[in-house]
Parts: C-alpha cells; sequence; structure tokens
C-alpha cells in the first residue's frame, strides 16, 4: 500500500498541495479528477520524488508484505519514502508516466531502456542479453525494433510515446502507475490501443492510477475509487459511478 498522510507540499514558495490523506492498495485501480489547476500533476510528481516540490509536512509511506520463513507467514514493513530521491522510489515500484514527454537527444531509446532496467534490477546487463529481454516486449506492444536505435521521443508522435512508456512499464513492472493525462492529444485509435495494452498490464499485484479530464480512457479499466482535487486539497471520494457523474456535469455540481 502507498499511503500519503498529512501531506503538504510547497513549490518556489507557493503551497500547492494541503492536507493530503489517501491511500493506494496493491490490485485496486484509481482515477484522479479535478479541475485545471487543482493540483493533480502537483501530487503526482510529488509522490515520484520531484525535488523542486518540498514537503513541509506529512509524510508518504509504502508498506510491504515481508515472507518472514518457509512456513509463508508473512509481516507488513513499512518504509517512510518522503525523504528519498526519486531513483529509490522507481526501486519501490512507483511510475510516473508524465503529463508532458521530455524529449532527450543523445540518448537512444536502447540505452534508456537499459539503463532504467539495470538501475531497478541492480544489475548490469550486456548488449545481447537486454537485447533478449526488451525484444519480445517490443513485439507484444507492435513497435518496431527500429525504435530501439532513435534518440528518446525525439520526433515520436503522441501515440508512439505514450507506447514508449507502456514499454517501459512492462519491463519494469511497477507497483502503483500512475498515468497523468496519457490521453491528452492521442487520436482515438491511439487511446483504444494504449487502453487495450493498460489493460493487459493491470493485475491483481499492481495498481493505476489514471490522472484525466477526457474520461474516455477509464471506459477500459475496473476504478475501484475515484478522488476528485481542488485547490490542492482532496474534496470527493468515491467509487467508479462519480466518473460517469462528473463526465456528464462537470466539477461544479459536486
Ligand atoms: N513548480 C511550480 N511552481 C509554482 N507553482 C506551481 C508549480 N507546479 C504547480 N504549480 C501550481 O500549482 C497549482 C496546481 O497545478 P497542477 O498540479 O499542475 O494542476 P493540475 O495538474 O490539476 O492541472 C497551479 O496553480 C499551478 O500553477
Ligand atoms: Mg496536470
Amino acid at each position: 500500500m502507498l499511503k500519503i498522510i498529512n501531506l503538504n507540499v510547497e513549490a518556489e514558495g507557493k503551497h500547492i498541495l494541503q492536507n493530503i490523506n489517501l491511500s493506494f492498495e496493491e490490485g485496486k485501480n484509481y482515477c484522479i479528477l479535478g479541475k485545471n489547476g487543482s493540483g493533480k500533476s502537483s501530487l503526482a510528481t510529488t509522490i515520484m520524488g520531484n525535488p523542486k516540490y518540498k514537503v513541509t509536512s506529512g509524510k508518504l509511506r509504502v508498506t510491504r508484505k515481508k515472507n518472514l520463513d518457509t512456513h509463508h507467514s508473512s509481516r507488513d514493513t513499512a518504509v517512510d519514502i518522503t525523504a528519498l530521491p526519486a531513483n529509490e522510489r522507481a526501486q519501490l515500484g512507483i511510475f510516473l508516466a508524465f503529463q508532458h514527454i521530455p524529449e532527450i537527444r543523445g540518448v537512444k531509446v536502447f540505452e534508456f531502456m537499459k539503463s532504467i532496467y539495470d538501475t531497478k534490477t541492480d544489475t548490469k546487463t550486456s548488449f545481447l542479453e537486454f537485447k533478449k529481454i526488451i525484444e519480445p516486449l517490443l513485439k507484444e506492444l507492435d513497435i518496431d525494433k527500429e525504435f530501439l536505435r532513435r534518440d528518446l521521443n525525439v520526433g515520436f508522435s503522441g501515440g508512439e510515446r505514450r507506447k514508449i512508456e507502456i514499454l517501459q512499464i512492462k519491463l519494469l513492472q511497477p507497483t502503483y502507475i500512475f498515468l497523468d493525462e496519457v490521453d491528452s492529444g492521442l487520436d482515438v485509435d491511439a487511446l483504444n490501443t494504449i487502453a487495450k495494452h493498460i489493460k493487459t498490464i493491470n493485475h491483481r499485484k499492481n495498481s493505476f492510477i489514471i490522472i484525466t479530464h477526457l474520461f474516455k480512457i477509464v471506459d477500459h479499466l475496473p476504478i475501484d475509487t475515484v478522488y476528485v482535487m481542488d485547490d490542492g486539497k482532496i474534496i470527493r471520494t468515491g467509487d467508479h459511478k462519480l466518473i460517469a457523474k462528473i463526465s456528464k456535469e462537470g466539477f461544479e455540481k459536486l
């Protein structure tokens, strides 16, 4: 479980998130809704560990089941991640697909994927070993092998960038997967393709946390809990029915 306890966050001297209390349970999916500027991206990037967003009070915690012995008994262990850098949070299974994806000139997709894989697994795979790992995943996603030789995201279409993110998710198998408006700027076909892949990746041990204002993407995924944000606060919590209500009536009627 990823737990956010009384979180207050500041960026550039501005109080952006206020008293956020949330939890994300493994195996359940979530949707975070809210008007533009309500604090959704700030929340996601704070959870990922962006140092620009300063936690002024509160905590972020990851609880995991730890097997103690061969008799299958287990105990929960809690890790306080409030002060951990982003790479260590990634190792604990947190993943964020950004709303705005950076282009990185000079870094090939292959090198990038290999480096995040090596970091996550704490190994040093050889070129050939990694080729064997990545190529089947490319095939599953219907991505041309040619992509591995291109600069990361440079000249990629919206749909292609999202596919590269899905590739990262398949490769790293994170537990808490935050998707920040990954549906924006995609045409219907690209959206359906991405939604289909998300559905196949979703299982009992991971959680998707979907941030959207288009709603369509969550038609394809069972959503357990919906959080609504406004002005840096959580103003409503509900089940999937809240999505239909908001997509019909907007946020004003809440
Ligand atoms: N790095 C930052 N510096 C200053 N203000 C920020 C920063 N990031 C976000 N904000 C402000 O915090 C509020 C929430 O923004 P954001 O999290 O991007 O909202 P959303 O993703 O819901 O549209 C906005 O008023 C925005 O201007
Ligand atoms: Mg945003």
